[in-house]
């Protein structure tokens, strides 16, 4: 007996209601944030884990806490197409950030399940478990450990509260000793696909549902700190005074001013810190964050350069002192031409029209992309295209279609065809190593 015909504005609901599902797991009573290996994390992975099992995945937790669920390909041991997104969140965050390119592929899975097919190649759902680094102020931390990539340097730093990296992976019954220990084999891997929400407003203003990735920015994130004086704000004389915000105050205006000088370079101070902060107290120290990114390496370097010359300047103007830590940097990243047209060929098999456009946002491909070719699919946001942000929105018309494209995408006879080296352009069939 055939099974029912796929249902795309079923599947479309459904995902929404599981993101929406996912969302109650978060730190906070008031808002959504969802932080690495919280409670609420660990109650997520959980969440995500059952559903795995339920699409006939077979699931494993690795040493960072990433969720790693396989669907078998026809022949068992087979190369995977790897595909999957984060489950953390940014403080007071969007829904559906990271979640999408999790519950996406998962609804695909269920459906070849549910018709009992296997496809040439295996298909693993990652819910990477930390990519925003909210909590550590981390950068890319799942995916780098997923492919080995763990630096155990972050082992000692401590969260807003005080908690080590390491305390926080014991108290979550996590050995950091695991972390390192299975790093995953890029020769194993087929390619990355990670479905997102556009965290912008290009697909909203077409009016177009989906978008194929043509490559996304690099990015640098930097902790500052600026040493003054602290002393009383009712006698020090104004010439007298070293203060320290007051000096970030001017460096936050730097990197406003540096980032608008250059069309497509964006520059951010998202965090600004007074240590102590009182009303009647001279601010004597402050931490701030810079974030800079373009899709072109050389200006954002060329940006970065400048800005820290700039604060420099302002530090010694002023008689403070300004020291960085890089908490963050990743190189612009093409996708890859041959995943791109595959993908193109799916969303106009469901019936949208093709638009390519370029990420501004960060998203675990570009770890990836240091294994294998990488591609990505753009679900349009809602809401003026709103993201990190408790308004970003999604409509389940628009997921049901992603779900029906990324389903097309993963039985394309193409996919398994060949396969090109990572951060190159596609060459001829990839040989396996032998095993
Ligand atoms: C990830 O969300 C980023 O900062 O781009
Ligand atoms: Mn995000
Ligand atoms: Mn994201």
């Amino acid at each position: 007996m055939n099974a029912p015909a796929f249902d795309a504005s079923t599947a479309g609901r459904e995902v929404v209601a599981r993101a929406e599902a996912l969302a109650r797991h978060s730190d906070s009573p008031d808002h959504y944030t969802r932080t690495w290996l919280t409670p609420a994390h660990r109650a997520a992975a959980l969440q995500i884990a059952g559903w795995m099992g339920e699409a006939g995945m077979s699931v494993r937790t690795d040493g960072v806490g990433n969720v790693i669920g396989r669907y078998e390909a026809t022949a068992a041991g087979a190369t995977a197409l790897v595909t999957g997104s984060h489950f953390d969140s940014v403080r007071n965050g969007g829904k559906y950030d990271g979640i999408l390119g999790i519950l996406v592929p998962l609804a695909c899975v269920s459906e070849l399940n549910r018709r009992g097919e296997r496809l040439p190649v295996a298909i693993e759902v990652v819910a990477f478990a930390d990519e925003e680094g909210a909590r550590f102020q981390t950068s890319f931390l799942a995916s780098r450990a997923f492919l080995g990539k763990f630096d155990t340097v972050l082992l000692e730093r401590r969260d807003a509260d005080g908690v080590t990296f390491e305390e926080a992976m014991r108290a979550a019954g996590l050995d950091p000793a695991a972390i390192a220990a299975s790093p995953r084999d890029p020769e194993t891997i087929a390619a990355y696909v990670e479905v997102h929400i556009e965290q912008g407003p290009v697909l909203l203003d077409e009016g177009l549902p989906l978008g194929v990735v043509t490559g996304i920015s690099g990015g640098t994130r930097h902790l500052v700190r600026v040493a003054g004086a602290s002393g009383h704000a009712g006698t020090v004389p104004m010439p007298m005074r070293r203060d320290a915000l007051a000096a970030a105050a001017e460096m936050v205006v730097a990197v406003e001013a540096r980032a608008k000088a250059v069309p497509g370079l964006v520059g951010t101070v998202g965090i600004l810190k007074v240590k102590d902060g009182t009303g009647n107290v001279i601010p004597g120290e402050v931490e701030f964050t810079v974030d800079i990114r373009s899709g072109e390496d050389a200006a954002r370097e060329a940006a970065e350069r400048e800005v820290f010359a700039a604060f420099e300047a302002i530090a010694a103007r002023r008689g403070v002192g300004v020291t960085a830590r890089k908490n963050h940097a990743v190189r612009a990243t093409p996708c890859s031409p041959r995943i791109q047209d595959l993908l193109a060929d799916s969303v106009a098999a469901v019936g949208a029209p093709v638009r390519k456009l370029p990420s501004g946002a960060g998203h675990d491909a570009m770890v990836m992309a240091e294994a294998t070719e990488v591609g990505m699919l753009f679900i349009r946001c809602g809401a003026g295209g709103v993201s990190h942000n408790p308004a970003e929105t999604v409509t389940a018309q628009d997921v049901g279609l992603a779900v029906a494209a990324m389903l097309a995408f993963l039985r394309a006879p193409g996919l398994s065809a060949s396969r090109a080296p990572a951060g190159s352009a596609p060459g001829p069939a990839f040989v396996r190593r032998p095993a």
